[in-house]
């Protein structure tokens, strides 16, 4: 068995997000081409229709009509972190009262992180874990250092630093995704960029929107399962097409390199505020590495993938710094070691990583805990050994990745 042939994943779980609710905000109309519609996606498109945007869905097309001032609503963020906070952000700012509520997981994950900055602004957020209620008020700005290198937090920032009363900045020691930064100023923010030695420091003037066209290309979080499978199943070679090359977002592809894997970049171009290209991954030996510091949150998503890939390099690998991993769709570092030491990898937990050793992979029974990147990499792992592989709970794939299982076996198909 491996893996061989061409594909292009679905559009980018990032800025799908973000192009809904900026295309909320802004006047006019804003036109999302290839938009993701996994349920993350679908929450945050649900979210901006019960607060007044006019959502006409076309295929490989979303046609948004934005709102002046959203409607009060409850809203039902489901699986998704990156929705509610978006949505603490944005709506923090505008009058009328908002409730925001999550699945099992979401209810569980920190939202103070988020509701620190913002009432420091003068939010009214009650409750630090879902079910929250914004009261919205009006905002001053602040100048805020970012403690945890968070994306979501970062652009919550943001969102409501459109509607404060001042330029509100943000400081980020180290750098975390920057598609808020780079799609703002489409819709005309008035932002600005700085690069300083202490880390970047971004300014945001009161600004009010207006419809922009965002084409959206594929996610390097959901093509790296197909490029972790080309670099670690025999005889395999994967090329990804459209993949967004931004370098806050490919910090997995470059571990693959530094272990020696065979990777390719062809095809090179942007599109909006994007850079774009093809990936090409083929089957290598691997050495062990270590990911750690400013490392980490550019692979975040992909940790759980990594922990498989550096169970079949030929030597020791260290994941550190990765704290942030206890509080993803699940305790990241945990559940990645339960599931994976019943396939038979050496991994250790530690408080903020693991360590993996060379394994050779058997047959068991595992479960995703409803977690999308753990289903995907169990997926990965099920095609690493000739034993059987039964996994509990495989839809949670939809999440971000809905036909992952039939890209997979077509991806199969294509040798034979
Ligand atoms: C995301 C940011 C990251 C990432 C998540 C998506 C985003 O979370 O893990 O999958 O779109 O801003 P944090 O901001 O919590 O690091």
């Amino acid at each position: 068995m491996s893996l061989n042939g061409s594909i292009r994943v679905p559009s980018d779980k990032s800025i799908t997000h973000r192009a809904l609710v900026f295309g909320m905000m802004a006047s006019g109309t804003t036109r999302i081409r290839r938009p993701l519609l996994g349920a993350d996606c679908r929450s945050t498109l649900d979210a901006i229709r019960l607060l007044g945007a006019d959502v006409t869905e076309r295929e490989d097309e979303l046609i948004i009509k934005g709102v002046e001032s959203p409607r009060p609503a409850r809203l039902d963020c489901g699986n998704s972190g990156t929705t509610m906070r978006l949505l603490i952000g944005l709506l923090a700012g505008y009058d009328g009262t908002f409730e925001l509520v999550g699945d099992k997981s979401l209810s569980k994950r920190p939202m103070r992180r988020v509701n620190a900055p913002l009432r420091e602004m003068g939010a009214h957020v009650t409750g630090d874990m879902a079910p929250l209620v914004i009261d919205g008020a009006s905002l001053k700005p602040i100048d805020y250092t970012l403690p945890v290198a968070s994306a979501q937090v970062k652009s919550a920032v943001l969102l409501a630093g459109l509607r404060a009363e001042g330029t509100t900045i943000v400081r980020e020691p180290v750098l975390c995704r920057d598609h808020t930064e780079r799609m703002l100023p489409l819709f005309g923010a008035n932002l600005s960029v700085q690069k300083t030695e202490m880390g970047r420091v971004i300014r945001v003037e009161p600004s009010r929107l207006t419809g922009a066209t965002i084409d959206v290309p594929a996610d390097p979080s959901s093509a790296a399962f197909f490029w972790a499978g080309a670099a670690i199943i025999p005889n395999s070679s994967v090329t990804t097409t459209d993949v967004c090359l931004n370098e806050t977002r490919i910090g997995f592809l470059r571990t693959l390199e530094r272990m020696g894997a065979d990777v390719t970049i062809s095809n090179e171009r942007t599109v909006g505020e994007e850079m774009i290209g093809d990936v090409t991954v083929t089957t290598s030996t691997l050495v062990g590495t270590t990911v750690e510091k400013d490392m980490i949150p550019a692979q975040i998503d992909e940790l759980p993938l990594f922990a498989l890939v550096a169970s079949q390099a030929s030597s020791p690998s260290v994941v550190k710094d990765a704290a942030e991993l206890r509080v993803k769709e699940t305790d990241r570092i945990d559940v990645v070691v339960s599931e994976l030491s019943k396939l038979g990898v050496d991994i250790t937990a530690t408080e903020d990583g693991f360590i993996v050793k060379p394994s050779r992979l058997h047959g068991g029974s595992v479960s995703t805990y409803g977690d999308h990147r753990l289903s995907m990499m169990l997926q990965i792992a099920s095609l690493v050994t000739d034993e059987t592989i039964q996994i509990e709970g495989l839809e949670a794939s939809d999440v971000s990745y809905p036909r992952f299982r039939e890209d997979l076996q077509q991806i199969q198909r294509d040798i034979k």
